[in-house]
């Protein structure tokens, strides 16, 4: 039996397998907080249910040892889970000395050494579900509109975002590139079966450590014949509303663990603004206000709010530290007066954090020249205004990649979009029409300095029987980073590569 399963069964006898996240022992009587990855359940040993060496084996399990617990299913609100189980029977299964992660604050690198181990953890374990529940409504939400999946190569001889991160491997004496995307296949493929769409890895050399950039992450390349760029905002939108209803609708018990805020999910239900690359710089240099609010102005007020605070939780954190070592805390309370520092330590150090990061927000929001692409504190400015994402179109073709549409109406512009998350997240998609301009596309390769000869099958695409069609890519870690409100793209996925980071 599975402890999500458990009101099937209330009030009968039942197993459970799983690892001990938790234990307080009181006198005669042993509380476990079990896990078996579906959910937590607190199970109830007493020498009167479990016979004296039932209790004593409970008393001797250690944190994270695993176990076969039989007993009693009881239904009871006030437990996580909503039941408990009265244990009968204990059985040890895998002992755990010494288990590295306590419940004390632990540094991220610490326990990103210790990942193999730190995913068993209640916030990773809730993080990891939604991530699987985020690819499962994603393919739900293709195959159902009659999309077909397919599978880009990963060992690829054609560069598609960029020379600059390219991973290069030896391909039995050849030069060959991890994939950076799957997307020229993609456009291939659509010509073959009408709308399709990738979901793999990608790799891209980002050598430098951001919060926004992984080495390894995995994509969602939908590819759409005879679409033009606002059928592709249609579709980016209709997936990506998709998903967060979905989630909000299978995972609010993990949504409500991580402590996310879900009313950004619930106003992200609405549509989404679509503003140009035009307007997303007015916006960004403060020259036009969203819903009367002002770019720069608004930073200004945070940045006075952060300032005043840090001073609070300083003076705060001072009280509280001469208290105890004055001795004017009762013993029992120490604890609790420790734990509330600890807290306030931390929101120090973001408020710190963000005491840094605003001026210098304000200071590239105001100096950002007209025809550049966004950087990420540009869409951290932009998006903080937004209660939804929306959706900036119509780039600068010059610093965009070689295969987007040039607008026939305004020949500088390039048919790209892009969707920036709110609350300062940014790009979570990127996408756009593709060019069917033969001669402009061989210009564009050129000009990028690829190889021409490499890109002679993706050519032919335009050759024989080419067609307006377009397509986008969701970067899944980003996704379920805004989503359930992360910090850093290193807690989206199970394993992360990035620069500086093979292990585990
Ligand atoms: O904007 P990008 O580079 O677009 C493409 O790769 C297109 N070929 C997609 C297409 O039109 N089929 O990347 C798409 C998305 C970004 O919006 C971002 O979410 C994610 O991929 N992404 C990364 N995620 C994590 N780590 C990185 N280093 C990423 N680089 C891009
Ligand atoms: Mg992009």
């Amino acid at each position: 039996m599975y402890i999500e399963e458990l009101h099937r069964t209330a009030s009968k006898s039942t197993t459970l397998k799983g690892w001990v996240s938790n234990k307080r022992i009181g006198k005669g009587i042993v509380f476990i907080i079990l896990r078996d990855g579906t959910g937590y359940c607190q199970c109830v040993v007493t020498e009167e249910t479990a016979g004296a060496e039932g209790l004593q084996i409970a008393q001797q399990l250690s944190l994270e040892s695993s176990a076969i617990l039989t007993g009693n299913v009881v239904a009871d609100e006030k437990q996580i889970g909503g039941y408990e189980l009265h244990v009968t029977s204990v059985v040890p299964v895998g002992d755990s000395e010494n288990y590295p992660i306590a419940k004390k604050e632990h540094g991220v690198e610490f326990l990103m050494d210790q990942r193999h181990l730190w995913l068993r953890s209640t916030r990773q374990w809730a993080i990891m579900r939604i991530r699987n529940r985020i690819i499962y409504s994603i393919h739900k939400y293709f195959q159902e509109q009659g999309f077909v999946q397919m599978d880009a190569p990963i060992f690829t001889g054609n560069a598609c975002e960029g020379t600059s991160t390219l991973f290069e491997t030896d391909f039995y004496g050849e030069p060959a590139y991890l994939s950076q995307s799957g997307q020229l296949y993609g456009e291939a493929m659509a010509m073959a079966m009408g709308r399709i769409y990738t979901f793999g890895p990608t790799f891209r050399a980002e050598k430098s450590k951001t919060r926004r950039h992984l080495s390894e992450f995995w994509m969602i390349e939908p590819e759409m014949a005879f679409y033009d760029i606002f059928q592709n905002m249609d579709c980016i939108e209709g997936m990506l509303q998709a998903i967060i209803k979905d989630v909000l609708e299978h995972c609010p018990r993990e949504l409500k663990t991580i402590g996310r805020d879900i009313s950004v999910l619930e106003s992200s239900l609405k549509q989404f603004p679509r503003l140009t690359y035009d307007e997303a710089v007015r916006i960004l240099k403060g020259e036009q206000d969203v819903n009367g609010k002002n770019g720069i102005g608004s930073l200004q007020e945070e940045l006075s709010r952060v300032v005043n605070r840090l001073k609070e939780v300083d003076a705060d954190i001072t009280d509280r530290e001469t208290k105890i070592a004055a001795g004017g805390v009762k013993k029992g309370e120490i604890n609790f007066f420790q734990g509330k520092i600890d807290s306030l330590k931390q929101e120090k150090a973001d408020l710190e954090e963000d005491a840094r990061n605003i001026p210098q927000w304000i200071k590239s929001a105001r100096e950002f020249e007209y025809g550049n692409d966004f950087g990420g504190s540009d869409e951290t400015v932009i998006t903080r205004l937004f209660d939804s994402p929306i959706m900036v179109y119509d780039w600068p073709h010059a610093v965009k990649a070689f295969y987007l549409k040039r607008n026939p109406e305004n020949f500088e512009f390039a048919r790209g979009v892009d969707v920036l998350a709110p609350e300062g997240y940014g790009e979570i998609v990127g996408g756009g029409e593709r060019e069917t301009n033969l001669e402009l596309l061989k210009e564009k390769i050129v000009e990028h300095e690829l190889p021409l000869s490499a890109f002679e099958w993706y050519l032919d695409l335009r050759r024989f029987g080419s067609v307006p069609h377009s397509g986008f890519g969701l970067g899944l870690e980003r996704m379920i980073t805004w989503i359930c409100g992360l910090k850093h793209l290193r807690e989206s996925i199970p394993f992360p590569r990035m620069y500086g980071r093979l292990t585990p």
